[in-house]
């Protein structure tokens, strides 16, 4: 038996050599406290993220955005059951994750928490929010621990799907009236700044990310993957002929890189700490699900243990 040093440096080791560490690997109490807390907040993000556009599917314009609809927020269940899944092989429950998110105590990507109030949303949330979702998490597919590192490579994949659905939708908004042109422009309006948030306070005010690169749960930092959007979107913005609502936006020549203005932190605090435009509607709706769900948990779990018995 390897004492404390020697396991330490076993796992620093595989780390540094990329090799990844499985469940029933030593790691140090602080890798695996932080993992739970970033696979369960992604777990509640994918789950609570069906809620804004599940507001959309009986409105959906046709029978064929109907059913990409539903297949993308069916895709984001089954994100958050892996990511349960995978936060479960370091040692907590799903009914202590479950439980955590419904009393408020963990939380969830904010940007959840703002509405969707047309059509246009829709397509701004699949090109903004899951193309940021994107940009975080191609790089968790290296990620150290091996089972949060394999689920990203299917999450990922879908998200490359959601992704471009929701472009399309703008850019069929974009080429049709003015008044769908608008709805496209309105949308991208409000979703803009809050897909900025996406990434998190800047690196001189994240506390976790130092370490987390170390260990690499994490391979960037919060401002480069914000950075990368940026440049990225400001491009797909031209093609769609939509304008960005950022004054300060502009190409700087020296840094190959497009300079943006401040984002207003106070606002993303506020939302971070529970007071967003839809923060209580959210957590309302999952406990409501929760409650409803109730005889189904019951009725499985007798099911189970009649089975059991029997045999
Ligand atoms: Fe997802
Ligand atoms: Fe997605």
């Amino acid at each position: 038996m390897q004492d404390e040093t020697g396991l330490l440096e076993t796992f620093d080791d595989k780390v540094a050599k990329e090799i990844k560490i499985e469940p029933r690997d030593w790691m140090p109490e602080n890798y695996r406290k932080n993992l739970i807390r970033q696979i369960s907040q992604h777990a509640h993000s994918e789950i609570v993220g069906m809620l804004p556009e599940g507001n959309w599917i009986t409105r959906a314009p046709s029978l064929r955005r109907k059913a990409t609809l539903i297949a993308k927020v069916q895709d984001e269940a089954g994100h958050g059951l892996y990511l349960y899944s995978a936060a479960e092989t370091m040692g907590i429950t799903r009914e202590e994750m479950v439980d955590q998110l419904l009393t408020g105590k963990a939380k969830y990507s904010s940007i959840f928490n703002y509405p969707t109030l047309t059509w246009a949303d829709i397509g701004a949330i699949g090109w903004l929010v899951d193309g940021a979702a994107i940009m975080n998490q191609v790089p968790l597919c290296r990620t150290s621990y091996g089972p949060y590192a394999r689920a990203m490579i299917r999450v990922c994949k879908e998200e490359s799907f959601h992704q471009r659905q929701g472009f399309e939708i703008l850019l069929t908004l974009c080429r049709g009236s003015n008044e769908q042109k608008d709805m496209a422009q309105d949308a991208l309006n409000r979703w803009w700044w809050p897909s900025l948030m996406m990434f998190g306070p800047n690196d001189d005010n994240s506390p976790h990310t130092a370490q987390s690169m170390k260990w690499k749960i994490k391979r960037f930092t919060n401002d480069e993957l914000r950075q990368k959007f940026v440049d990225i979107c400001t491009e797909q913005a031209k093609i769609l002929g939509l304008t960005i609502p950022d004054p300060e936006l502009k190409w700087n020549d020296e840094k190959k890189h497009y300079d943006f203005g401040e984002i207003n932190w106070d606002e993303f605090w506020k939302v971070v700490n529970g007071d967003g435009p839809c923060n209580s509607e959210r957590l309302a709706a999952r406990v409501k699900a929760h409650e409803d769900g109730k005889w189904v948990r019951e009725a499985a779990s007798a099911y189970a243990e009649k089975r059991n018995r029997n045999n």
